[in-house]
């Protein structure tokens, strides 16, 4: 990808950099003299003020800087949209870089992504591999050990939202996930949200008003178990989370959980396919899967 630059600043660019080249040789030339003894013809109380040329090593250096540069701009980009006669760019730097190590390695993970599953995950090489991949793709989010935080959920425990079997984990990271919790305060209105937000409290064991849950399990009933079940189990399929477990992607307090219903929740875990390629996301599945051993 190259950003270029508007006709305009391609010119006032290309003009400005020219310009400036050409008037620092004129200064150059313009203030030449070779006489030692030559003076500005100022003079202060009988004092003269000499004017002595400069040292030539300087003058060949500011010359060797000038050459330089035309030298440079007409090999790399800088003179405006010109891309200079090499075509190089910091990206195709980048991509060839980037090609030039994924060649390196991906012996190596075609290598790890053949073996047989137990063994991969009894490899602590292998696992080493895959946490350095995590690291570098999926902590940004899922935090380095995998805990999760707020919004992301955690990978370590035994309760998965999308499914916690190797296939379900695979999928997860190759073709991403999207989960869609509606908003769903327009319809139950404040009181409506609040009765089942203590339902909810009460289907993890938490805490709650057994009054007005009992008030919120009618509308339980009528909208939510659609997507997370008559006992609040959730829906893998739906990544409707399990509503009794008491572990909360978005918090478990009275008010987070008002918010959650209120508001609705649009959790999206990104495709990664694409980028990691069959293998790495093998390997990322079999060490994710491990975690939670
Ligand atoms: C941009 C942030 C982001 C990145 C990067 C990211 N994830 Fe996720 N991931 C999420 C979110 C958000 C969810 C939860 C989606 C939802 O709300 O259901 C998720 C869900 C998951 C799940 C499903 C969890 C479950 O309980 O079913 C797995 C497995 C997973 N991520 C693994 C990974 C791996 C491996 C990587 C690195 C290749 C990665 N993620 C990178 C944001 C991210
Ligand atoms: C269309 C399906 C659907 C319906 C209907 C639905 N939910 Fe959800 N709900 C989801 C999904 C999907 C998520 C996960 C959102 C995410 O990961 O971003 C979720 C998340 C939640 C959470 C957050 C859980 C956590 O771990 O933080 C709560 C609480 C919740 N729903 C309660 C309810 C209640 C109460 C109702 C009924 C008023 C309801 N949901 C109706 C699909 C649904």
């Amino acid at each position: 990808m190259s950003v270029s630059l508007s006709e305009f600043w391609h010119w006032f660019v290309l003009a400005g950099t020219l310009v400036s080249l050409v008037l620092f040789m004129w200064l150059l030339y313009a203030n030449r003299h070779t006489s030692e003894n030559q003076t500005t013809g100022h003079v202060w109380d009988g004092i003269e003020e000499l004017d002595t040329p400069l040292p030539m090593w300087w003058v060949g250096m500011f010359v060797l800087s000038v050459v330089f540069s035309v030298g440079y701009l007409v090999v790399y980009p800088g003179l405006g949209n010109f891309s200079g006669v090499l075509d190089w760019t910091s990206t195709g730097e980048h991509d060839s870089q980037a090609d030039f190590h994924d060649r390196r390695f991906a012996p190596l993970y075609r290598e790890l992504a053949a073996r047989p599953l137990a063994d991969l995950q009894a490899d602590r090489v292998a696992m080493q591999v895959g946490r350095r991949l995590f690291i570098n793709n999926c902590s940004t989010c899922h935090g380095v050990s995998a805990a999760g935080t707020f919004g992301y959920p955690d990978l370590t425990d035994e309760q998965w939202i999308w499914g916690g079997d190797f296939d379900a984990i695979k999928t997860s990271i190759s073709a991403g996930r999207t989960a869609v919790m509606p908003a769903w305060g327009p319809a139950l209105g404040e009181d409506g949200t609040t009765n089942v937000a203590h339902y909810v409290l009460g289907l993890a064991g938490q805490d709650h008003d057994a009054e007005r849950a009992a008030a919120g399990k009618p509308q339980y009933d009528a909208i939510c178990v659609t997507c997370h079940g008559p006992q609040g189990k959730g829906n893998p399929l739906l990544g409707a989370p399990d509503l009794t477990n008491n572990i909360w992607q978005y918090g478990g307090s009275l008010e987070q959980i008002y918010f959650t219903i209120s508001n609705g929740r649009t959790g999206n875990m990104p495709a990664h396919g694409e980028l990691l390629g069959a293998d790495k996301t093998h390997i990322l599945a079999a060490y994710i899967e491990s975690l939670s051993q």
